[in-house]
Order: structure tokens, then sequence, then C-alpha cells
């Protein structure tokens, strides 16, 4: 499969490969690069007008095996290995199954989803269906039916169960990040608001066995959504996969086994 179209961050989409094993595996995979696209380390210099932080930004983009492999492998945003490095690991993605991508743009994950799930070149009962959201724009993706839409919006929940065509979903994927405001509580507890808004919208929509991955941030506050999961889900467990910054506070919460 060949997806064309840059999206929100640029980029081309995932080319052709299998659907699943492309991008990472274990001891070869971007992480294990020595950093830089050739393995060579580029230093930014804070000249003119680029502040110390950006050139730091910049800096750390252009050593970043996982930026590189992107690029290389058409990824829309490095984010897409995280997705790839978890569902190598616990196996969540499958032929057929439906999905609901929240906080989508620029679409790294509905690309991994679109491929493992087969949305597009799946038989008759093994096409998939992935259904994106994002507040923000997002180049079309073959494969991803998306809207742009605040999750958070009254008529969203209504919008993507009737995508979803009176179906119940096998995944659902929270990516979503509130843009930063630097007071790290604040980040926090805007994230964790739509973790548990996402959460509560999977248990409404997931056939039972279903799975849920949201994005949470290291740091308290996250009783309401692991006691909501822990009654609906028959493991919930805390993952960082190793695209995931190891400085960065970032983390994920995987729940899986779906019970009403
Ligand atoms: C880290 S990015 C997602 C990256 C994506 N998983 C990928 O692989 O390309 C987080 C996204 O969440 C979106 N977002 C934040 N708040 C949202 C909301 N209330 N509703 C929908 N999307 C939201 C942002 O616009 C942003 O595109």
């Amino acid at each position: 499969m060949t997806v064309k179209g840059g999206g929100k961050g640029g980029g081309r989409g995932a080319g052709s490969g299998t659907s699943r094993g492309q991008g990472t595996s274990k001891g070869t995979g971007p992480a294990s690069g020595g950093g830089g696209a050739r393995g060579l380390r580029v230093n930014v210099k804070t000249a003119g007008k680029r502040s110390v932080s950006s050139a730091r930004w910049l800096e750390r983009q252009l050593n970043d095996p996982y930026v590189a492999a992107s690029k290389r492998e058409g990824y829309r945003s490095r984010a897409a290995y995280k997705l790839i490095e978890l569902d190598d690991k616990y196996r969540l993605l499958k032929p057929g199954q439906r999905i609901v991508d929240l906080g989508a743009a620029p679409g790294g994950w509905s690309q991994v989803a679109a491929l493992r799930v087969r949305s597009l070149d799946g038989g008759d009962d093994k096409r998939g269906m992935v259904v994106a959201i994002d507040i923000d724009p997002m180049e079309p993706l073959p494969g991803v039916d998306f809207m742009q839409m605040d999750f958070l919006a009254p008529e969203a929940d209504a919008y993507l169960k009737g995508k979803l065509g009176g179906h119940k979903a096998h995944g659902v994927l929270t990516d979503m990040a509130a843009p930063t405001v630097g007071h790290s509580r604040t980040d926090h507890l805007r994230i964790m608001g739509l973790a548990e808004a996402a959460g509560q919208f999977a248990t409404e929509v997931l056939e039972p066995g279903g799975f849920f991955l949201a994005k949470v941030f290291q740091g308290g506050s996250e009783k309401t959504l692991l006691d909501l999961l822990k009654r609906h889900f028959s493991s919930v467990r805390h993952v960082k996969p190793p695209a995931s910054r190891s400085d960065s506070a970032e983390l994920y919460v995987l729940a899986t086994g779906y019970r009403e």
C-alpha cells in the first residue's frame, strides 16, 4: 500500500510493507541507531534569532533516530513508532478490527492502525476500519475516516458512534495532548481530563475483549481513570515504549479485555 499526502507536521504516508513488523524490532529499530540520519551527531548553534530552547529542539530532532526512521519509512510522525512498539509487544491490532483514533493528527498512529487492521486492502471479511478525529486538521490518509472535531465537543460522541455504524469497536486509541502551557500541574490535569473522557467513551463503544490505549503523564491524579479502567477491563497496566523519550513524563495506560 502506498499512502500519499503530507499532514500536520509534514511527511509522507507509510509506504508498502507487511501489516506487522514494519518499523522496529528488538535491537534493530531506530532506538538502536547511532543518532542522526547517517549516525553522525549534528550540533546546532544558537546563531541569529534562534533561541536556546529552539536550538535544543532542532538538535534533538536532527539527532533523533525515530525522526530519521519516520522520514525514511514514510510515517507522518515519530509517534508512529510508539504504537508500532506497543503493538509488536502486546498484539493489539488485527486484520478486520474497528479502531477509533482520538487526537490523530498528523496521522502516524492512524497509518499504523490502517496497515495493521487492513482497512484499505483487507478482503471482505478482513477489512478493518479506522475512525479518527483531531481538533486540528489532518491531510487525508487512505483507509482512515478522519474528521476535524474537538473530542470534548458535545457532538463528538454521537458522531463517532455513528461512524461505527451500529457496531462496537475493537480498540480505542488516544494520544491526545492539549497544547502545553508550561505549568506542569496544569498540563498534567489537562491531559488527564482528555484521557478520562476517552476512557469513559471507550467503555461505551468497545465490544467485549476490546482494548484502550491512552497517553497519560506520570505524577498523580490518575485515580479516577484507573478506577474506571479496573472496573471494566481484565488487565490495566502502565507502559512506556522505547520511542517515548525517557526524559519525558509521558506514559501510556493500556487496558485490555474489556468487560461491561
Ligand atoms: C501527540 S499529537 C498526536 C500524534 C498522533 N498520535 C500521531 O501519531 O501522529 C496529539 C494530538 O491531540 C490533538 N488534540 C488535543 N486536544 C484534542 C481534543 N480536545 N480533541 C481532539 N484532538 C485533540 C492535538 O491537536 C494533537 O494533534
